[in-house]
Order: C-alpha cells, then sequence, then structure tokens
C-alpha cells in the first residue's frame, strides 16, 4: 500500500489536536518526527508511514478524544473511527513504545491487542527509537535519561514509573537495533 501523501495529512491533524491545549506534548511530537526523518533511510518504503506515526503518536492526550485514560488505545480508535486513518498508521500509534505492557498494568491489553495487530518489528522499533531519543520538548536525548525523566515525573511506585521501569531493557534493545540499522545503510555502498 503506498504511503505518499501519509505526512501531509498527519501534521495539520495532530497540530489541530495537540498544539493548543498541550503545547508541549505537541513540541514533543514534532522532535519525535524529526528523529523519523533522520532515521528514514532504514525504512525504505516506510519511511513516510513511520514520520506520519511519529508526529501522531501521543495525540490520545488531547482532551478532544481521550477516553479511557490509555493514550496509545485513545489516539489508535480516534484514527480509525474518526479520522479514517490509514490501518498501519493506527497500529503502530497503538503499540507504540512498548505500549502492551501499560496496557496490561491497565487490565486493557486484550482490548489493545485484539483491535490492533502489531506491525512488523522494525517499523515499532523505529518509532520507540524516535519517541525514546527524544525529551519531552522535542529535543535529542538518549533512552536512559528519557526514561529516568518519566519514571521522576510520575513517580517510581506509579503505574507509568513501574511500566516504564519494565519497558526499559526492550527501550534499550530496541535504541540497539536501531542504531544498528543506521551503522549498516551507512555502511552500504552510494
Ligand atoms: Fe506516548
Amino acid at each position: 500500500m503506498s504511503t505518499a501523501g501519509l505526512t501531509d495529512w498527519a501534521y495539520p491533524l495532530a497540530e489541530s489536536l495537540l498544539a493548543e491545549p498541550l503545547p508541549r506534548r505537541w513540541a514533543h511530537s514534532l522532535g519525535v518526527a524529526e528523529r523519523a526523518r533522520i532515521i528514514a533511510p532504514i525504512l525504505d518504503d516506510d519511511a513516510e508511514l513511520l514520520e506520519a506515526a511519529a508526529v501522531l503518536h501521543d495525540i490520545g492526550y488531547s482532551p478532544d478524544l481521550a477516553k479511557t485514560g490509555f493514550h496509545p488505545l485513545d489516539g489508535a480508535r480516534y484514527l480509525r473511527d474518526v479520522a479514517n486513518a490509514d490501518a498501519r498508521v493506527a497500529r503502530l500509534v497503538a503499540h507504540h513504545s512498548c505500549a502492551w505492557m501499560e496496557a496490561e498494568a491497565r487490565g486493557l491489553r486484550e482490548e489493545l491487542e485484539s483491535e490492533f495487530p502489531r506491525e512488523r518489528a522494525e517499523l515499532s522499533d523505529a518509532l520507540c527509537f524516535c519517541d525514546m531519543n527524544t525529551t519531552p520538548d522535542g529535543i535529542p536525548t538518549n533512552p536512559v535519561d528519557r526514561v529516568n525523566e518519566i519514571a521522576g515525573r510520575y513517580g517510581s511506585d506509579s503505574l507509568i514509573g513501574t511500566f516504564i521501569r519494565r519497558a526499559e531493557p526492550e527501550i534499550m534493545a530496541c535504541t540497539a537495533r536501531v542504531l544498528e540499522r543506521v551503522a549498516a545503510v551507512k555502511r552500504q555502498p552510494m
């Protein structure tokens, strides 16, 4: 399926949902999309799909559409039911950055996984990499600082704090896999 034009559609949609009510979350989303552009060479034809999912990944925080309070599911349902989005974008948003682990803690794992099948691992790794290498303000960071910031912000005993520590090894592993793919692409002769 062609993904041409996906970013032209995704940026204004994400902006309309986040920029005014949640400007910091919008700045973060733009930063995550910028990381997606940087690693585009590892995704070939799916680079635009990744960038669209990156700019939209946190729309579930928008007060316009938050329903369950679990933002990956709220965002993905909005994309599927209201925005009539490409199914792959909705799936990537549903599963972004180890969402299944937080879904499990919230008793929503079955709902999440039955409604939204996973996309291929290279894509979900790439989105996790982009999110976990971007600060809440949209600046490049590393996953160690990022996880520590999240745990500190929510509190280590909170649901999110517990989730992010459980997800930490997978976040580090997906970052390593993406960096290896980036290095492999750079090694290829032009
Ligand atoms: Fe998120």
